[in-house]
């Protein structure tokens, strides 16, 4: 298995593995290694590149992401320490974080995203009904793909139109394997692509406002000063990350589970309420985002000796599958008094879209269970997940049509 940890020695009297991230493997074989090093490891060192150091004890991992003092976001690539481009607000600190992060509070309130809720339900709702007489498809491409890229469209203010391409960009700049694009060619075209269309989208509404997310934020001041391009592009090209792909994996991983859980699927039919706490425990279990900070000081943490201008990876899935803080952590438990997980990162940069995302995933297991509650993986694949964010490459699911 291509995730397999390969023994290094030790670095700085702590072990250290060829250990590489971005390496996909079978389904939820990445989270399987994450249990298994947290459970005799509190950190090791990575000697990919230049190295960087991983914690793995959950408490650790929290509070390193809370303590922006001495974990900055000027870097959250591990293996990229120094990079030449800004992601707005990722990869700003306070005290200007914060002020972004008031700004956009507003547009990604609780009162803001429920407002969406009729619109997000009839969205996911018509494009299941298309799929229904298909009886068997790749619910990652026909539906849970396509689904929160549309809604994410429209809350920038993206022509839907467009969508179709944004699939095409979202697939060469995150999902192509290493023998489609060994040279990383479809890569960069995508991301020049997708950077091309941001600067034209900002430059027409700079031309003539309209009213979206886009136009509301250039009117925006940070410390006085009205917001450069610069600064728009680094809010639009985080904002095309973070927004596309997460809300599909976790689809993913929902239909998954249920595809793979039946028990638990009769039971989601049969009381709707349960599905609020089934998405908390799946996006809990499944934890699939790495955040990465860059240390401002020599500082200690997980038992790592970090210097000042390291980089430290820490993994959500070690603290969200932590048998110390969760009874029975690998189960989704659709019954859990209280999931409190932090699939949604913690700190400062705790996830802007949570409300969204929340919204997108109760609706899409909701409105697929209605019309869908039968359904199984269609024999003859295997099952494969990405690296960097362990989102399944494709999963096909039959069912059978009226
Ligand atoms: C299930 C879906 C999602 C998950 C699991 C998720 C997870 C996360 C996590 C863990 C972080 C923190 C990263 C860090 O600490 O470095 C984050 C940040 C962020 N997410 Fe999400 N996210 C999801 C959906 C969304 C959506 C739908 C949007 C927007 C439409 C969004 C926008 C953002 C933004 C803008 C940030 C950066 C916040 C900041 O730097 O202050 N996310 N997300």
């Amino acid at each position: 298995m291509s995730t397999k940890l390969e023994p290094e020695g030790t670095y700085d009297g702590v072990p250290a593995y060829h250990f590489d991230n971005r390496l996909g493997g079978p389904v939820l074989s990445h989270q399987q290694r994450w249990d298994e090093i947290a459970g005799s490891h509190t950190g090791f060192r990575s000697t990919i590149a230049s190295g960087y150091w991983v914690i793995t004890e959950g408490q650790a991992v929290q509070e390193a992401l809370q303590d922006w003092r001495r974990f900055s976001n000027k870097s959250v690539t591990a293996l990229n320490p120094d990079p030449k481009f800004l992601w707005i607000p990722e990869m700003l600190d306070p005290p200007v974080h914060t002020i972004w992060r008031r700004l956009l509070g507003t547009d990604f309130s609780p009162k803001a995203i429920a407002a969406r809720e009729p619109e997000v339900r009839q969205v996911a709702a018509d494009m299941i009904d298309q799929l229904l007489e298909r009886g068997e498809v790749d619910v990652l491409d026909e539906f849970a793909r396509r689904f929160p890229t549309l809604i994410f469209m429209r809350l920038m203010g993206l022509p839907e139109q467009d969508l179709g391409i944004f699939l095409d960009w979202v697939h060469d700049l995150l999902h192509l394997t290493y023998a489609e694009d060994p040279e990383g060619v479809r890569q960069l075209s995508a991301m020049t692509a997708v950077s091309d269309y941001f600067a034209e989208q900002i430059a027409l509404r700079r031309e003539a406002p309209r009213d979206d997310l886009l136009s509301r934020v250039l009117t925006w001041q940070i410390d006085g000063e009205p917001i450069s391009d610069y600064d728009m592009h680094a809010f639009c090209i985080l904002m095309f990350q973070a927004g596309f792909d997460t809300v599909p994996i976790s689809i993913g991983w929902a239909l998954y589970h249920f595809a793979t859980h039946p028990e638990q699927r009769t039971a989601i039919i049969e009381d709707p309420s349960l599905i609020a706490m089934g998405v908390e425990e799946i996006l809990r279990v499944y934890s699939f985002v790495v955040p990465a900070r860059k240390a401002t000081v020599d500082t200690e943490i997980g038992g790592c000796p970090v210097k000042a201008g390291e980089m430290v990876m820490l993994p959500l899935a070690v603290s969200n599958r932590d048998p110390e803080r969760f009874d029975n952590p690998l189960d989704v438990d659709l019954h859990r008094e209280q999931s409190n997980h932090i699939a949604f990162g913690s700190g400062p940069h705790r996830c802007l879209g949570s409300h969204l995302a929340r919204l997108e995933l109760n609706v899409a297991v909701e409105e697929w269970h209605k019309r869908i509650p039968e359904y199984r993986l269609a024999p003859g694949q295997e099952l494969e997940q990405h690296g960097n964010m362990y989102g399944i490459q494709s999963l096909r699911l039959r069912w059978v049509t009226a």
